[in-house]
């Protein structure tokens, strides 16, 4: 199926093939439709039917709730039935030099182990090398469950051959709670990878500013790995902000202190715990480290007061913290949008 798409600054084609998601099929064609989530929730791949026929895979998803006409879809949701002519309300942008265009792809899990009581660490061996942007995510389907998630990358590798995640536990979550079942080693998953907008180039000269809350942490993870590979720190600060509620809820705290430790004088890690006083056994733990109470973004917001010059920030989490990191580097931090890169894990 044909599909055209006009945005303001002109109108591109591109083939669907049965059942590929338009969204996924335009990205794959260097067209670079308007999405965030890519799962369904946020409506920034919001786009009008003009003519054709298109299905929704999703009646009840979030994002619709900024849809003004019948004619509206989310791009992340629907595929096409007939030739189609959709209109965006945006400009299409050029890709970002340089990124992979998503392709789907097959992946079996091979690991899983736990890192918390909700909190599970799983690798998938992807059936040919893939090449992704520190910072970016995968979808992952499930079979037998309605949908794709959305999962950030914590490895960074050329031509990776295995995928690592984080996966924190939803309570009633289909897929999360499914990776905490048993059998799950060995079960061929879905992929449509990479997708995601929040990377790091270490040819972008700036210091490095993350606030990560919870499973927020693993795109940092991938941001770390390519800038101590890059020797990114040895001409720039990193300052890493990572919030969890309580000592019970941390990990990778050894994979952070290791990062810190190849860049002592330059790249700093900071724990916020929000829900209870820091214990002397992790503050003693992890000496290097410096500890806070509070909120991830407020405790970030203090300790970064006069010196957001030259950052680029990235920001992951779940969506209340994000939006308050964005207020602070937006209103208080005063950074430039592009300057400001995030993932609101809706
Ligand atoms: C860009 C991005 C990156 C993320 N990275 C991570 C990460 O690294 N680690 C992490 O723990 N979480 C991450 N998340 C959140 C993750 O994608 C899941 O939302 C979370 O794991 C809960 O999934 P669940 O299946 O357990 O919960 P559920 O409540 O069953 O599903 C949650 C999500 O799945 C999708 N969904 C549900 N039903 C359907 C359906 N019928 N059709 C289509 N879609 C459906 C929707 O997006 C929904 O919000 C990320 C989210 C985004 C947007
Ligand atoms: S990108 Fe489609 S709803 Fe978020």
């Amino acid at each position: 199926m044909k599909v055209v798409v006009n945005a303001r600054n002109g109108a591109r084609d591109f083939e669907c093939e049965p059942g590929e998601k338009i969204l996924h099929a335009g990205l794959r064609s260097g067209v670079e439709l308007p999405y965030e989530c890519a799962t369904g929730t946020c409506g920034t791949c919001k786009a009008r039917l003009l003519s054709g026929r298109a299905e929704s895979q999703w009646s009840e998803a979030p994002g619709r709730r900024y849809f003004k006409s019948e004619a509206d879809l989310l791009l992340c949701q629907s595929v096409a039935r007939a030739d189609c002519a959709l209109e965006v309300g945006g400009m299409l942008k050029p890709r970002e030099p340089g990124a992979t265009a998503p392709r789907a792809l097959g992946g079996v899990v091979r690991a899983c182990r736990r890192l918390t009581h909700d909190v599970v660490a799983v690798d998938l061996d992807i059936d040919e090398p893939l090449d992704f942007d520190a910072g970016q995510f995968a979808l992952v389907s499930v079979p037998g469950i309605a949908g794709a998630r959305a999962y950030s990358m914590v490895n960074f590798d050329r031509r990776a051959e295995r995928l690592s995640f984080v996966v924190k536990k939803k309570p009633g979550g289909a897929v999360s709670n499914w990776l905490f079942g048993d059998g799950v080693n060995g079960i061929s998953l879905g992929l449509v990878a990479p997708l995601g907008h929040a990377t790091f180039h270490p040819d972008v000269r700036k210091h490095v500013l993350c606030i990560a809350g919870g499973s927020g942490v693993a795109g940092m993870m991938s941001i770390l790995s390519l800038a101590c590979q890059a020797g990114h720190f040895a001409s720039w600060d990193g300052h890493v902000f990572f919030g969890v509620r309580t000592a019970r809820d941390a990990f990778f705290f050894d994979e952070l202190d290791a990062f810190r430790a190849r860049y002592p004088a330059r790249l700093s890690v900071t724990v916020a715990l929000s829900d209870e006083d820091v214990p002397a056994s992790l503050a003693g733990a992890y000496p290097e480290f410096a500890f806070a109470r509070g909120f991830v973004h407020a405790v970030a917001g203090e300790r970064m007061a006069g010196r957001f010059a030259d950052v680029r920030a990235y920001v992951a989490g779940p969506p209340p913290m994000v939006d308050a990191s964005l207020r602070l580097l937006l209103r208080e931090a005063r950074l430039p949008p592009a300057d400001i890169r995030y993932d609101k894990f809706s």
